[in-house]
């Protein structure tokens, strides 16, 4: 457990109760006061809380490059001093995310296509389908955990049923993520997490390279890259990043919007009444409840705005925060369901920019639908019950809801 924090400005810590409670406050306290905050905490980092500054940070690939490293925290494989250089577990990282071009614009278009609106809308049958079942359920009992019963188990199974992974492997994935992005600041967590999901994926190459399946993992196995197959590590990467990116981040998202429908009786009654709104609903929720805040990390000193960034230090690419910038959305604090104009950068912004959202977006619309079309009035049994994860990825763990 970390020292608490005193002064957010020099010394914040994401991982610190208060701010995984309430990291508005904070941001906006820091947004006039000092709007890149800086800690000495986990191997040094700025926090910009200003949307231009993150939007101009994203769109910087050469200052801020990914290549150097994306997580908050240092990598379980840092060096550790006096200690040989551990053997890397993913030698070509996770690509897209983790690389600069070259590398980054091939893998990019290697897992685009798998995303596309008409992929996505074929996917949607899936989708909807466990999302009735799993409303079935909650129906059944009469009461239900929002988070941990239904946004919880859906996108660990869309991403599974894309890639070819088993149903019954569902758990055991959402155990693995959450140990690789919610424990990220416990050390032995983290590698048991990188540990399962490499091993897994490990075996899943080597059963397709025996017998070709019809699911995105052959598919990586077959691509090619300038007339050469692309390598085994390069799939490893990209298939551990498909599976970490897809699964903690939109039952994150889609848990916030349960929430707040659970603690918004006029805007559920609201979105129940006005179908139509939909649309500008779930960028409002992506938007208010930004989950994601990935990690540029410096190769060279550097300056920005007259921060004096050193070579080794991380910058945190605070999405979520710059969402809640009122310079750029007016009433940012408040959850508007019929927002006009919506440049939120809740999947980043630039070459990066996340490349599953259609496919996120389709989750979150389908999960939200589902529900309120057959449970259109529910509420948090007992608020004190809500629990809340932080750090690289935020969305709510428990979410007790009664329905009548
Ligand atoms: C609500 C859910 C999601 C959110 C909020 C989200 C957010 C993000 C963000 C902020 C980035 C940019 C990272 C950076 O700049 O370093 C990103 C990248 C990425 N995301 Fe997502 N994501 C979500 C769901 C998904 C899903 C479902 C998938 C696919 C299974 C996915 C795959 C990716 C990939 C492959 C990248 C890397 C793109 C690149 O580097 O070119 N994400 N996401």
């Amino acid at each position: 457990m970390s020292e608490p924090v005193n002064d957010w400005a020099t010394d914040y810590d994401i991982f610190d109760p208060q701010y995984v409670a309430d990291p508005f406050s904070i941001w906006d306290e820091l947004r006039t006061a000092c709007p890149m905050a800086h800690t000495d905490r986990w191997g040094g980092s700025w926090l910009p809380t200003r949307y231009d500054d993150v939007y101009a940070i994203a769109h910087d690939v050469v200052k801020f490059p990914s290549g150097n490293g994306i997580s908050v925290v240092p990598l379980v494989d840092a060096p550790v001093p006096g200690a040989p250089a551990p053997t890397p577990l993913l030698a070509a990282g996770i690509p897209p995310i983790s690389a600069d071009a070259p590398l980054h614009t091939w893998t990019r278009r290697l897992v685009l296509p798998t995303m596309s609106p008409a992929r996505v809308a074929e996917y949607e049958v899936y989708t909807r389908a466990l999302c009735r079942r799993l409303v079935d359920d909650v129906l059944a009992r009469g009461e239900g955990d929002a988070a941990a019963e239904y946004a919880q188990q859906i996108p660990v199974r869309v991403i599974g049923h894309i890639l070819g992974v088993p149903e019954e492997m569902s758990d055991t994935f959402t155990g693995w993520v959450r140990d690789i992005l919610e424990f990220a600041n416990d050390e032995e967590r983290r590698r048991r997490g990188i540990m399962g999901m490499v091993t897994y994926v490990q075996g899943a190459i080597a059963e397709r390279q025996a017998e070709p399946k019809d699911d995105f993992i052959t598919e990586l196995l077959q691509s090619e890259h300038d007339g050469e197959p692309t390598s085994v590590d390069v799939v490893m990467g990209m298939c551990a990043l498909l599976l970490i990116a897809g699964i903690d981040t939109t039952w994150s998202s889609i848990g916030s919007a349960m929430w707040h429908l659970a603690t918004h009786p006029d805007d559920l009654r609201r979105l129940v009444n006005e179908p139509e709104l939909m649309p500008t609903a779930i960028e409002e929720f992506l938007r208010a409840y930004a989950p994601v805040t990935m990690a540029r990390r410096l190769v060279v000193d550097t300056e920005y705005n007259g921060c004096p960034i050193k070579a080794g230090e991380r910058v945190l690419m605070n999405f979520p925060g710059a969402n809640r910038d009122p310079e750029v959305f007016p009433d940012a604090d408040k959850v508007i369901l019929d927002r006009e104009h919506n440049r939120h950068l809740a999947f980043g912004s630039g070459i990066h920019r996340c490349a599953g959202s259609n496919l996120a977006r389709m989750e979150l619309r389908v999960a939200v639908e589902e529900w309120i079309t057959r449970i259109p009035e529910f509420s948090v049994t007992d608020p004190a019950l809500v629990t809340w994860a932080g750090g690289q990825v935020r969305g709510p763990r428990s979410v007790p809801v009664r329905v009548p």
